[in-house]
């Protein structure tokens, strides 16, 4: 697992790297969607959901958790969602999660931005179809930005929080 969990932080910085190059759109949800976050997914997130220390919290979770209240980022993202889903025909599709996965469960946090970003990532990919063009002129930049933002709270939240409850847990 110590080395999914490196191989996970290298992703990161991969990623991070990707971000707010628009032109690079496809290529960067494909890395986040299609490898990144079903790698944490298939082998780190149901190799840590019933560890006692997840449940205690790592550095600055305490901050997250406070941001999340106070700023509200993803009610701010499904809210662009919901606009964009009453203007168009356009539905996501439905995103899987595993059984185990209860709203008690601090995995809920990261899998809750997973299925956002998901809904962001599909959206953009609609939008950039040829014969949406006129709607890609109107929602792609916010959309866009949406999702850029998203990616890099939960990578920072990920890399100074969960993983290092993660590797408490691998030590
Ligand atoms: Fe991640």
């Amino acid at each position: 697992m110590k080395e999914v969990l490196n191989n996970l932080r290298e992703q990161h910085q991969k990623i991070l790297m990707m971000l707010d190059r628009p032109e690079q759109v496809e290529e960067l949800i494909h890395f986040v969607e299609e490898v990144h976050h079903p790698l944490e997914e298939i082998e780190l997130f149901p190799f840590m959901k019933d560890k006692p220390c997840l449940s205690q919290g790592g550095p600055r979770c305490s901050l997250y958790m406070g941001m999340r209240l106070e700023l509200d980022p993803l009610t701010r993202v499904r809210g662009h969602l919901a606009d964009f889903y009453r203007k168009t025909s356009f539905r996501p599709p439905h995103y899987p999660l595993p059984e185990w996965l209860t709203a008690q469960n601090p995995l809920s946090i990261p899998y809750e931005e997973h299925v956002v970003g998901a809904e962001l990532a599909k959206s953009l990919l609609f939008l950039s179809k040829p014969e949406n063009s006129t709607l890609r002129a109107e929602l792609f930049e916010k959309f866009y930005d949406d999702y850029c933002r998203l990616l890099r709270m939960h990578i920072d939240k990920e890399d100074n929080c969960l993983f290092i409850i993660c590797e408490r847990a691998l030590a």
